[in-house]
């Protein structure tokens, strides 16, 4: 099966590194336009871009806080000057503010939730409501228009120590499930991916050395995941091999979700 996204433009946000940065290349690669949003770094999300208008795409980086209202209005503007329409959202920003539970501060709290529900909030909104003002163009694709929630596997396991972020992915589930019921006639397609461990530079210390001993007992699949593992799915997701996958979450984890630690025991 060939995949081609050609024709359609895609956000991605949080895609100035990690699996962000994976996804925009992925998509690119499959012949969509990107818009690489960044947060805090627009070097690297500059440079991708040009990577990928060097290799004979298109994409353009666009700076937002994903949990800010009118940051991602701007983001959304900007994106139709630049490309005249959207199809693809890949809502990927996310964070961690690590804390033992009693010490969790509201700040920490209210960051993570901000960022990594409020913003998957904002701008899925933001999608719904530009797909609804455009025509379906079934010769370039069967929907509407198709949204990505990044969750992880900890939108369904408990994570002791991350309890702010185990519950804002808890969250993504629940959002998602629910948008996808309810747009889903307008033939908007919603869905999310749930990565386990993989290995970017912000797991660099789970995933080497030791730790990634330690870590690879939680995989029955035997080895951390790689970002192209997860911008792989993302753009079957976007495609339209996936056409009648609808309000599903994908987990991309070789197997952490299947609670290993019953391999030699219960
Ligand atoms: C987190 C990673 C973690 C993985 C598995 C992901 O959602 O971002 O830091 O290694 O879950 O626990």
């Amino acid at each position: 099966m060939q995949i081609s996204l050609k024709g359609q433009v895609a956000i991605v946000t949080g895609a100035s590194s990690g699996l962000g940065a994976g996804a925009a290349k992925g998509l690119a690669a499959s012949g969509a336009a990107v818009v690489i949003n960044y947060h805090s770094q627009p070097e690297p999300a500059q440079k991708l871009a040009q990577e990928i208008i060097d290799a004979g795409g298109q994409a353009i980086a666009i700076g937002a806080d994903v949990s800010n209202e009118q940051d991602v209005e701007k983001l959304f503007a900007e994106t139709l000057d630049a490309f005249g329409r959207l199809d693809i959202l890949v809502a990927n920003s996310g964070l961690q503010k690590d804390a033992a539970f009693a010490d969790m501060s509201l700040e920490d709290w209210n960051t993570v939730i901000n960022v990594n529900l409020t913003g998957q909030f904002l701008c899925a909104r933001a999608a719904v409501r530009q797909f609804a003002k455009q025509d379906i163009r079934s010769e370039v694709s069967r929907a509407r228009g198709k949204i990505i929630h990044m969750s992880s596997v900890h939108q369904v396991i408990p994570w002791a120590g991350h309890v702010n972020y185990a519950a804002s992915k808890g969250g993504v589930d629940l959002l998602m499930r629910s948008i996808a019921q309810e747009v889903g006639e307008q033939r908007i397609r919603v869905n999310s991916i749930a990565p386990g461990a993989i290995r970017t530079a912000i797991n660099t210390k789970a995933t080497s050395g030791d730790a990634e001993k330690k870590l690879l007992e939680l995989i029955p699949y035997g080895r951390v995941g790689e970002a192209d593992d997860v911008a792989n799915a993302i753009v079957w997701l976007a495609s339209d091999a996936s056409d009648y996958v609808h309000g599903t979450t994908l987990f991309i984890d070789g197997g952490m979700s299947l609670y290993p630690e019953f391999r030699n025991n219960g």
